[in-house]
């Protein structure tokens, strides 16, 4: 048996891909207060502690309203590049080599934010981060589900002209009573003009919610989707298929997705032979970032090290990096789990 030591650098040292991350949910509270001061925004918290006090959600909509508040001290380029940077040095240290991130850019430009101060700070940090710590990357717009058809599409229209910094359209934000098929017109049009596809799905909505985002929007991923679980015919399209499911332990539990890392279905999952990834989403909110997840959940669930370099392949066999550049990032994890001194985990 692992003792806890061996298994935090397991999961730290483990080669992986980040998959689901939005970036607005790396700011760290320490950050939140420097920008705010930067940008003279006043802040409804005392003190760092407080903020952190004030992160208790009952549902993923408790943490939505808290999560789009902090963003507000987001104003000018150079503070996206400041979050992102922040978040690329952290996933050095958490063994992450590639990071598709999302970026919800209604959330800026509804404040007068322009959309390209928000994808040009972004993409500096990442462009920096590759030649600093050789992270490569790709990012994911997310339309906000809860806003019109019509303004995902107003959107759409924004990002053409950024189109080479941009991998995929996804799906965010308050999932119940905005079922996928709400922005078919604007998923077609976003393939269609080149974009990958994933969406958000089956988190606290129900499984139809997935069927909606594989056939309607022709998602390549499924984001969360661990309520896929109730419906067999769906594990086995998902299945079938090799669909990835990019799975977020940690929040699931803060958001109350499952009441505790013991009770998640990750393990179940991963038996019933899905794709899955596990991955941080929003960590300065959840608690943790992606070697954390992996650590944590390794041990509520016992979870050994064959299952662990499982989570770790399937995070670049899910990724959307070229084949040459994934064949290289799965023999890093060879190279990494034949390590000697590594042995130990069980
Ligand atoms: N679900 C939906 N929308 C989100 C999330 C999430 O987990 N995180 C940030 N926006
Ligand atoms: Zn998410």
């Amino acid at each position: 048996m692992a003792t806890s030591g061996d298994l935090v650098d397991f999961a730290r040292g483990l080669p992986k891909a980040e998959l689901h991350l939005h970036i607005e949910g790396t700011l760290e509270p320490e950050l939140m207060f420097e920008l705010a001061r930067r940008n003279g925004v006043p802040l409804p918290y005392a003190s760092v502690d407080d903020v952190r006090r004030a992160y208790i959600f009952s549902d993923l909509q408790s943490f939505l309203d808290i999560y789009y508040a902090g963003c507000r001290v987001l104003l000018k380029e150079q503070d996206f590049y400041d979050l992102t940077w922040a978040y690329l040095t952290r996933a050095v240290s958490q063994g992450v080599r590639h990071a598709e991130i999302f970026f919800d850019p209604q959330t800026h430009t509804d404040r007068g934010v322009p959309f390209e101060s928000v994808v040009t700070g972004i993409r500096r940090a990442l462009h920096d981060g590759e030649a600093r710590f050789r992270i490569t990357s790709g990012l994911i717009m997310c339309f906000l589900r809860h806003l019109s058809a019509d303004a995902a599409t107003r959107t759409l229209h924004e990002a053409l002209p950024f189109k080479k910094w941009i991998l995929a359209v996804g799906l965010d934000s308050s999932e119940v009573g905005h079922p996928p098929a709400k922005f078919e017109d604007v998923y077609n049009r976003a393939r269609e003009a080149g974009f990958l596809a994933v969406a958000h799905a089956g988190e606290e909505g129900p499984p139809a919610y997935v069927w909606e985002a594989l056939d309607i929007l022709k998602a390549r991923r499924i984001d969360h989707g661990v309520r896929c679980v109730e419906d067999d015919r769906l594990v086995g399209r998902l299945v079938e298929e090799q669909i990835p499911l990019t799975v977020c332990p940690l929040s699931n539990v803060k958001l109350r997705v499952f009441p505790n890392l013991r009770a998640h279905n990750l393990k179940q999952l991963l038996d019933r032979g899905l794709l899955v990834t596990v991955n941080s989403d929003d960590p300065a909110y959840f608690g943790g970032y992606v070697a954390d997840n992996f650590r944590d959940t390794a041990a509520a669930l016992g979870l050994g090290r064959e299952q662990l370099l499982t989570l770790a392949r399937n995070s670049f066999v899910a990724s959307f990096v070229s084949e040459e550049q994934r064949r290289a990032y799965l023999g890093d994890v060879e190279r990494f789990a034949a390590q000697p001194s590594l042995k130990t985990i069980s």
